[in-house]
C-alpha cells in the first residue's frame, strides 16, 4: 500500500500552477512590446494562465533602449487599459506591472537616476541579458543593483547560449536570483535550452519559474509543461522563492 505514495514515477494528474499561484514574468500588457498586441489578446493570454492555476500576474514588459522604450508611464497606461477590460469582462485576477529590463548602458544609467519598476517585498528587479553575449562588466552592474536596494533576478538563464551552470551558480552566490521559463522545459526553445534548464534545476540554482508569456503558442507550451516530471518536481518539492508570500 505504502508504495503507492512513492514520489518516483508519480503521476502529474491534477497538477497545476495553483501551487505557486503567481506568475512573475509575462508580456500580457496590450500594445507596448512584442507580447499582446491589443487588449483582446491580453485577455486571451490571461484566461489561458488562469486555466492552469495562475491566480496573480506580475506583467513585465520589455524596457530596451533600441526597441521598446517603455517608461513607467507607458506601462501604467497599458495596465490601466487592461484592468478596465478585466472589470468589463468580469474577470477577477490581480494584475500588477513591473518590467523586464534589458541589461545595457541605458539600464545602468537608469540605476543612478530613477526608481526602477520592481515588485514584491524584496524589491525584485527582473532583467535580461543579450542573447549574443554577456555584458563584460556585469559584476559591477550587479553590485550597483544591490547597492540601490534591489534584489536582482536574471530572466531565463537557460536561454543564453554562452552561459554555463557554473556561471549561474557564481552569479547566484554574488546575489543574483534565477528565473527559469517553464516553457523551456518542454523543448519550446530547442533541445539545448531544455537540457540547460534541467541542469539548473538539478543543481538547485533556480529561484523562480514563470511563463514569459507573449502569445498563445507560449500559453500552449505553459500548459504542456504541467505534464513534465521536472515541472512536477519544481511545483511539489523544490525550494522556489515563489512558494512564499513575498510576491
Ligand atoms: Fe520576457
Amino acid at each position: 500500500m505504502f508504495g503507492l505514495f512513492k514520489k518516483k514515477g508519480a503521476s502529474n494528474a491534477g497538477l497545476s500552477f495553483d501551487v505557486i499561484g503567481v506568475d512573475m514574468h509575462s508580456h500580457v500588457l496590450p500594445g507596448i512590446d512584442d507580447g499582446a498586441q491589443d487588449v483582446s489578446q491580453s485577455i486571451e493570454l490571461i484566461r489561458a494562465m488562469m486555466d492552469v492555476g495562475i491566480r496573480k500576474i506580475i506583467a513585465t514588459p520589455h524596457i530596451m533602449a533600441d526597441y521598446y522604450r517603455n517608461t513607467p508611464e507607458t506601462i501604467n497606461n497599458a495596465l490601466a487599459v487592461l484592468k478596465d477590460e478585466l472589470v468589463k469582462q468580469g474577470i477577477n485576477i490581480p494584475v500588477q506591472a513591473a518590467a523586464e529590463y534589458f541589461c545595457d548602458e541605458s539600464f545602468v544609467a537608469k540605476l543612478d537616476k530613477e526608481k526602477l519598476l520592481s515588485f514584491g517585498e524584496e524589491d525584485y528587479l527582473l532583467f535580461e541579458f543579450s542573447f549574443m553575449t554577456m555584458p563584460p562588466d556585469f559584476n559591477h552592474t550587479l553590485r550597483k543593483m544591490r547597492d540601490a536596494g534591489y534584489q536582482p533576478i536574471l530572466a531565463h538563464p537557460e536561454r543564453y547560449g554562452y552561459f554555463t551552470v557554473e556561471k549561474c551558480a557564481e552569479l547566484r552566490d554574488s546575489g543574483c536570483l534565477m528565473q527559469v521559463n517553464t516553457t523551456s522545459l518542454t523543448g519550446y526553445h530547442g533541445k539545448e535550452v531544455k537540457k540547460f534548464a534541467e541542469e539548473l534545476i538539478d543543481e538547485l540554482v533556480v529561484d523562480f519559474i514563470s511563463s514569459d508569456m507573449h502569445h498563445l503558442k507560449h500559453a500552449e507550451a505553459f500548459k504542456d509543461a504541467l505534464s513534465l516530471p521536472y515541472v512536477r518536481r519544481l511545483l511539489t518539492e523544490y525550494p522556489l522563492l515563489q512558494n512564499t508570500s513575498l510576491l
